[in-house]
């Protein structure tokens, strides 16, 4: 008895520490082993007859700009994104894309840049060193999680990283597909609006801000006055105009609630919450048909999430919970199969076509 005992609890730590190792393995080797990922070649898209003639420079007012981060770590979910827009827009010659990737890893920028480009052979992109050290300084939480990588910052310089001549661009996360023409998406009327996105008033608001911040009626009071009625919107799909961006200098504005949290803890984690400061209540609508978003389930226990009601034009797996790692480890959320079509992943085990 006593024996049994002592190797229950014997090897009840043994599993312990295993787990515990398996976790640091995951953490430490993420990127060498992402190194070793392959992706099959996507086809060719071409234009229907009613489109206007490609793009011949990033200039051309025939473009339709997707901006994106850029990483080895998010690339297969990068991949089965750009292949998603692709695949559903009537337009496809037309779609051009900028790539945001950290400077400070410019070895992972060149490989994941070598690999769109064997990828996509007939994408038409360009790549944008973000200065990820400015931006780090200013991230200010102790608990540095995924969200709080710098590179989630880099949708905040758009307006300055891309050619003075881009006017509209759609911004992307990585982990998302498309399943309609992001032409429409792009052509979001924005009116005198600097940004569109699907607004959900229905969610807490409260809960993004700290009691310090609604205590203190000088930072409250940002959400007061000429405004709407402030909406949670999320970053992950989004249509700016840079020109206006650039006019009422929007980057200096995040930069500053940024600033203040550094000092003063006015919000929770991540790169959103200084974007409802400055845009919350006063951005141009989009149909929520193109952010289905909250896939990636539950953040505390990882549950499966359901679509919200109504049509589905891009399906989102924000969240804790990204598909390619569940169907990976053979777990996936039902909603996963929806991914899967577009991963380009090349498996050691695929046979040859
Ligand atoms: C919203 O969140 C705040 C802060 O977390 C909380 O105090 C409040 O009760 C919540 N309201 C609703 C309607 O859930």
């Amino acid at each position: 008895m006593g024996m049994g005992m002592e190797m229950d609890m014997g090897m009840g730590t043994v599993a312990l520490l295993l787990r515990l190792c398996v976790l640091l393995l995951i953490v430490c080797t993420a990127n060498s082993s992402d190194h070793q990922q392959r992706f099959k070649q996507a086809p060719k898209f071409y234009n229907s007859p009613n489109c206007a003639a490609p793009p011949a420079d990033t200039c051309s007012s025939a473009a339709v700009h997707v901006a994106m981060t850029l990483d080895t770590t998010y690339l297969r979910g990068s991949t089965a994104a750009i292949l998603s827009v692709l695949q559903h827009s009537s337009c496809p010659q037309n779609i051009l894309f900028h790539f945001l990737t950290a400077a400070s890893r410019s070895s992972s920028s060149a490989e994941a840049s070598a690999v769109l480009s064997a990828t996509f052979p007939y994408l038409k992109f360009q790549i944008y060193p973000f200065r990820d050290s400015a931006v780090a300084g200013l991230i200010s939480t102790s608990i540095r999680s995924a969200l709080d990588c710098p590179l989630n910052y880099a949708r905040n310089y758009m307006a300055t990283l891309l050619p003075s001549c881009v006017r509209t661009v759609v911004y992307l996360d990585s982990d998302l597909v498309l399943v309609d023409d992001i032409a429409k998406l792009a052509a979001t009327p924005l009116r005198d609006h600097v940004l569109a996105a699907p607004e959900y008033c229905n969610a807490n608001f409260t809960a993004y801000f700290t009691p310090s911040f609604w205590s203190n009626p000088s930072l409250s009071l940002t959400f007061s006055g000429p405004r709407r009625k402030p909406c949670y919107f999320n970053t992950g799909v989004m249509v700016i105009d840079l020109q206006r961006w650039r006019a009422g200098d929007y980057t200096t504005k995040i930069q500053e609630w940024m600033e203040l949290q550094k000092r003063m803890r006015i919000y929770e984690l991540g790169s959103l919450p200084p974007f409802l400061l400055v845009f919350a209540g006063n951005i141009a609508p989009v149909d929520h048909r193109w952010n289905q978003h909250g896939l990636g389930g539950d953040n505390f226990r990882g549950l499966c999430r359901d679509l919200h009601p109504g049509p589905v034009s891009l399906l989102h797996w924000s969240g804790k919970g990204k598909p390619w790692a569940r169907l990976d480890a053979n777990r996936p959320c039902p909603l996963d199969a929806l991914w899967a079509p577009y991963d380009l992943l090349q498996t050691p085990y695929a046979l040859e076509a």
